[in-house]
C-alpha cells in the first residue's frame, strides 16, 4: 500500500495522520469522526477551547459547511484557493462542536498541496487539522519535524519542505468588513486588491480577535529562548539573565517570503544543534510593511525577550 492509500485508510478508520500543506504540516482527522477529532486534541495536548481549521479540496465542499456564502467568500476563494488563506464563516449544523470549540463559526481552507488535496478528495470528507506540533510549540515544515514532535505515534505523509513556512492568514468574512485574526503571507493589501478587482470595497483590518482563542500570547516557541533585537548594531544581552555562550543569530533582512520559509526550520535547527539561545535582529521599519506582518506576529509570540535600540 502506498503512503497516500495508507493515510486514507487510517483516516477512514477514525485515526489521525500528519499531512503536508504549503504552510506547515497539519495533524488531520476526518470531520465525520468524533474519535479522530478528540485524538487530535489529545496528541497535541491542546485545550478544547482552541478551534480547528477544516481543510477542503474544493470550494463547493466549503460552501456546504457554511450557513451562507456571499460574494466576498467567492472572490477570496477564487483568488487565493488552493492557498494559505483560512476564511471564518458562520457554520451550519453539520460541523461538530468539538471542531469549533462551540463557536457558531468555522475556519475553512483549501490547502495548496497535491498529496493532501488527493487524500481529502479520495477520503470523500474534509479533514480538521491544526499544525502538527505540541500545543504552544513551533509548527513543523518538514516530515522529520513531525516525527521529532510525536515519534511513532503518528503516521506522517512525506510532502517535502512546506513552501510558505508559516501558518495561513485567518480572516473573518462579514457582509460589511473583512477582519484579519491571524496575519500570514497573504496580506491585507493582497485581500483588498483582490476584492477591488471584483468591484468589492470593504475595510480589511487586523484585529486582536476575541473569538480566536488560539491566538495566545506565547506560541510557536522553541525550547530555547528567542531574543528579538530591534535596530541594534550590537545588542547588550548581559542583563537578560540567559545563557548566551552559544547563540544562533539571524539578521532578518532577506526577502519576507524567503524568511517565512526558513523561520521555523531555523528555530528547530538551532535547538537541535544545542544552541543556548536565538538572537534575531530586525528593523522597526518592517512593522510598516504588510509583507512582514505574519512573520512579526509569530516572532512576537515566540520570543522570550526583546531589546530596543
Ligand atoms: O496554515 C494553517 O492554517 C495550518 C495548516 C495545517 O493548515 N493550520 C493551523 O492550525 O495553523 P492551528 O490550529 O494551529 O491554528 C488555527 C487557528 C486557531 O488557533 C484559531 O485562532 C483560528 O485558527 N481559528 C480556527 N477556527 C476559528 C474560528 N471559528 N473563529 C476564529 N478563529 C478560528
Ligand atoms: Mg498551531
Amino acid at each position: 500500500m502506498n503512503e497516500l492509500d495508507k493515510a486514507i485508510k487510517l483516516l477512514k478508520d477514525g485515526d489521525v495522520v500528519a499531512l503536508p500543506t504549503e504552510t506547515v504540516y497539519g495533524l488531520a482527522g476526518s470531520i465525520d469522526s468524533e474519535k479522530a477529532l478528540r485524538k487530535i486534541f489529545a496528541v497535541k495536548e491542546r485545550p478544547f477551547f482552541d478551534p480547528l481549521i477544516v481543510h477542503v479540496s474544493n470550494t463547493q465542499t466549503a460552501k456546504n459547511l457554511a450557513v451562507s456564502w456571499d460574494q466576498t467568500c467567492d472572490v477570496l476563494a477564487k483568488e487565493f484557493w488552493p492557498g494559505p488563506l483560512t476564511m471564518v464563516v458562520k457554520k451550519n449544523e453539520t460541523v461538530k462542536d468539538v471542531i469549533t470549540a462551540g463557536l457558531d463559526s468555522v475556519g475553512l481552507r483549501c490547502p495548496d498541496h497535491p498529496a493532501t488535496l488527493d487524500i481529502i478528495e479520495r477520503l470523500g470528507s474534509p479533514v480538521a487539522a491544526p499544525s502538527a506540533n505540541k500545543f504552544k510549540r513551533t509548527s513543523p515544515t518538514k516530515k522529520e519535524h513531525v516525527l521529532k514532535e510525536f515519534g511513532e505515534e503518528v503516521f506522517v505523509v512525506e510532502g517535502g519542505e512546506s513552501r510558505v513556512g508559516i501558518e495561513s492568514t485567518v480572516v473573518g468574512v462579514f457582509s460589511d468588513k473583512v477582519e484579519i485574526y491571524r496575519p500570514g503571507m497573504i496580506t491585507s493589501e493582497d485581500i483588498t486588491k483582490a476584492l477591488n478587482q471584483h468591484g468589492i470595497s470593504l475595510p480589511v483590518n487586523v484585529v486582536q480577535s476575541p473569538v480566536a482563542p488560539g491566538q495566545l500570547k506565547h506560541h510557536y516557541m522553541p525550547k530555547i529562548p528567542i531574543v528579538l533585537s530591534w535596530d541594534n548594531q550590537s545588542p547588550k544581552l548581559d542583563s537578560l539573565n540567559i545563557d548566551t555562550s552559544d547563540l544562533a543569530q539571524w539578521h532578518l533582512t532577506s526577502e519576507p517570503t524567503q524568511a517565512a520559509r526558513k523561520l521555523y526550520n531555523f528555530f528547530r535547527e538551532s535547538e537541535q544543534e544545542g544552541k543556548t539561545a536565538i538572537l534575531i535582529s530586525l528593523k522597526s521599519s518592517m512593522k510598516e510593511s504588510p509583507q512582514w506582518a505574519g512573520i512579526l506576529n509569530r516572532l512576537e509570540k515566540a520570543k522570550s525577550f526583546e531589546i530596543h535600540s
